[in-house]
């Protein structure tokens, strides 16, 4: 071997253990998990607090994606419990329709799950796509595929996935074409909560994830044709609180009229609530206490605020309302469950803290685990 070549030798070989360098503690945690057909656990993560990854339910989780940060921390955690990490990742609507724009973005993405040791992607597009917007719904549905298609190229193991609406139908003027979206993922993600981000009859506070609309939404995919194994069941571990500008005898909360894209009352005329902070607003200073919306299968309760007077009505989801989504989501033979967020609930060491967390972990379904550890 001459020199020249030599050094060039060595030089790819010192370029190849730096990109091998796993981080873990056992270096076989940075492999990616193969399993491919399991059902899905999977949850939102939006706290980069290794206090708090500890106390997640390992046993139930099969996928985490990190939002806001990317940490190989929690990667060799997630891997060490068999368990996913993924990338989220939004793109420029704007950007769409330029081909060249989406494949460099698609190699950001992969190069940035390659050297974290992450398992995949979830696209995280939102942006209204009118129905006559028919190019950029197309530049979409090939934005997702050219994903699909390197991720797969460069390891059949990642998983891509995108989250949709509740429903396929122009929700919130999110008019994708689903069904290929479908075809070219591993599964949609869909977001059955914000529900309310257009509210078409009586401007009042309404169920963040009412049971029949999530139904609805559900039939919605399944007759484009998307097969069950395709779909993500995601609910929501938050709710909101709406001021009431009235409140009748038999609860029903009116509130203040805050257009949505197009629609004059939504749910922006409330704030959200982390399920951490409801569970102690509801022990401790809700009035009358937890009463269930049959309609949505869903608790709420009235609280008045104690500086201001001001009434208001909490909507939310807690395990009871959250198993009945669960189960019909098992009974669709869906491809598994979810939440945004697995940070809203309270790791905290309050002394209600650790069982109020844990019924809401033990309020998931209890899939079959192929390659348990
Ligand atoms: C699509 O329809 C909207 C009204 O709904 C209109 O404002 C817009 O100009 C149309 N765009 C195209 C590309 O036709
Ligand atoms: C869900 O139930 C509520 C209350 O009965 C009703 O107003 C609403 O129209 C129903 N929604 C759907 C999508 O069926
Ligand atoms: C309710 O208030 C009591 C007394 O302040 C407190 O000890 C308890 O932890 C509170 N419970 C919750 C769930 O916040």
């Amino acid at each position: 071997m001459n020199s020249v070549l030599c050094i060039i030798f060595f030089f790819t070989l010192a370029l190849q253990v730096a990109n091998c360098a796993c981080p873990c503690s056992d270096p076989s945690l940075c492999n990616t998990i193969t399993d491919t057909t399991r059902k899905e656990i999977y949850v939102f993560s939006l706290q980069n607090k290794a206090s708090s990854w500890h106390k997640f339910d390992w046993q139930k989780v099969t996928s985490v994606v990190s939002v806001g940060y990317i940490s190989t921390d929690l990667m060799c955690l997630a891997h060490k419990h068999d368990a996913r990490v993924i990338v989220i990742a939004n793109y420029k609507v704007s950007d769409l329709t330029n081909p060249a724009l989406r494949t460099q973005w698609v190699k950001k993405q992969l190069s940035l799950v390659r050297d974290n040791y992450y398992d995949g992607i979830n696209i995280d597009f939102e942006e209204p796509i009118l129905k006559n917007e028919s190019d950029v719904r197309e530049a979409y549905t090939a934005l997702v595929k050219e994903a699909y298609q390197i991720f797969k190229q460069s390891n059949a193991h990642y998983q891509v996935s995108v989250d949709v609406a509740w429903s396929p139908n122009c929700i919130d003027l999110r008019c994708y074409d689903n069904k290929r979206l479908a075809d070219n993922t591993d599964f949609l993600f869909v977001m059955a909560y914000d529900e309310q981000s257009q509210i078409f009859g009586d401007c009042i506070a309404l169920a963040n994830s009412p049971y029949n609309k999530t139904m609805q939404g559900l039939d919605g995919y399944l007759n484009l044709g998307i097969k069950p194994d395709q779909l993500v069941l995601g609910v929501p571990w938050y709710g909101y609180a709406y001021p009431c500008l009235s409140l009748s005898q038999d609860n029903v909360c009116s509130i203040k009229h805050v257009p949505f894209r197009g629609v004059g009352c939504s749910d922006a005329a409330g704030h959200q609530i982390d399920y951490r902070v409801i569970y102690p607003l509801l022990v401790n200073h809700s009035s009358g206490g937890r009463h269930w919306d049959e309609a949505a299968r869903s608790p709420f309760f009235n609280y008045k605020d104690t500086t201001t007077g001001q009434m208001n009505q909490v909507r939310y989801d807690d395990p009871e309302s959250l198993k009945v989504k669960y189960s019909a989501a098992q009974s669709f033979g869906l491809r598994g469950v979810g939440t945004w967020n697995i940070d809203c609930l309270d790791y905290s060491d309050a002394p209600y803290a650790a069982e109020q967390t844990q019924k809401m972990f033990d309020a998931f379904p209890t899939y079959p685990r192929h390659s348990w550890k």
